[in-house]
């Protein structure tokens, strides 16, 4: 079944909490439901709007939002070792993560606390403290608004890679993902590599599932607002890939710069791009309604009531400062439309 609202307010639909609309919501639950929909109508524009939680509208959406409502999590196969999963996309997916905890299932708990649905995840590769979650899908499957049919991409067909997938580039205005299927596995694989993480997991007396998910949800809700209280979409920047020469020439400026190894390809680097906000004087910086966070750079935050254009005029800021002061273009991750 599926619901239509008109001239929808999207206040409470984005994690940022800017004031915008749209004109049209749909509500689906099943492939049919979009079948139904494709075939009656060709909306010009449309875009999956999930929990909201990585999309900044900056003006009236002029299209159609699709919302998927089904919730569903079924265990497809467990040998004792593995289990394998299809959860819809409308699970919450720090719920799902939850649930591995409870249930003994390793895979997905350094993924903890990540505001999101099932069906986002794949989208951008969520990822976060060394895990990634192209790292445990196997499978996606989606409607093709082309097609009218289902289509299951395996975890290859997904062209994962940081904060990237097939589903930002070539399906990008074709696919809308339905369900995601993931392999999780009983045997303890503790990833404790990032940062903090071995810390505060030590702290709380070792390795065990719910030590991790514990500690990494104290890591996160000390550095990272909670959208409920401040409107903001996690980290709004990627941080940028360089050639490794430009991150050495910088090294010799900025000693203490952190840059990262990308794997396959030995000759770029990752830099950063909150210490370069940090380090370019930003950090905790305000104008007006909007400002970038003061314990992590790499967040902007509506502090109440902005628009999604103001939002953009402080990236577009951010952006230019970083770039006159280390040479280095840095972009969104964020969706805007
Ligand atoms: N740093 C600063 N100042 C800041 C922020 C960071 O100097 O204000 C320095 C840190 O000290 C560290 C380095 O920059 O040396 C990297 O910072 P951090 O470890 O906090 O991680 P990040 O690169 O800023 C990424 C993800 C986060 C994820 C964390 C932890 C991206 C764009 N962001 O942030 O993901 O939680 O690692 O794994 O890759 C998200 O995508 O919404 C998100 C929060």
């Amino acid at each position: 079944m599926k619901r239509i609202y008109n001239d929808i307010n999207l206040q409470n639909r984005n994690s940022f909490g800017v004031v915008e609309s749209a004109a049209e919501l749909v509500e689906f639950e099943t492939s049919d439901d979009l079948k139904e929909y494709f075939s009656e109508r060709r909306p010009k524009r449309w875009y999956v709007l999930g929990g909201g939680n990585n999309t900044l509208f900056t003006e009236r959406y002029e299209g159609v939002l699709l919302k998927p409502v089904c919730a569903g999590r079924e265990i497809l196969a467990d040998d004792g070792e593995h289990v394998d999963l299809r959860v819809e996309a409308a699970h919450d997916w720090d719920a799902l993560v939850e649930w591995s905890v409870i249930e003994g299932l390793w895979g997905i708990e350094n993924l903890s606390a990540i505001p999101s649905s099932v069906g986002a995840a794949p989208v951008q590769n969520i990822g976060a403290y060394g895990a990634e979650v192209k790292d445990a899908i196997t499978a996606v499957e989606y409607f093709d608004v082309n097609r009218l049919e289902v289509v299951r991409l395996s975890n290859a067909e997904c062209g994962f890679g940081y904060r990237e997938s097939v589903f930002k580039h070539e399906l990008r205005g074709v696919a809308v993902i339905l369900a995601v299927e993931l392999r999780l596995h009983r045997t303890a694989t503790p990833n404790l590599g990032y940062g903090d993480v071995v810390k505060e997991v030590e702290a709380r007396g070792g390795a065990t599932l719910r030590n991790i998910r514990e500690a990494i949800c104290a890591i996160r809700s000390s550095k990272l607002p909670d959208p409920k209280v401040v409107g903001n979409a996690g980290s709004f920047f990627k941080n940028p890939i360089v050639e490794r020469h430009i991150a050495e020439e910088l090294r010799t400026l900025y000693s203490d710069m952190p840059f990262y190894d990308v794997a396959g390809s030995p000759d770029c680097v990752k830099l950063a791009a909150g210490w370069l906000i940090d380090r370019a004087g930003l950090k905790g910086y305000r104008c007006g309604r909007v400002g970038v966070h003061d314990r992590q750079a790499l967040v902007l935050v509506n502090h109440g009531g902005a628009t999604g254009g103001e939002v953009i005029a402080l990236a577009d800021y951010v952006c230019s400062v970083v770039k006159d002061k280390f040479g280095v273009a840095i972009s969104p991750e964020v969706n805007i439309l």
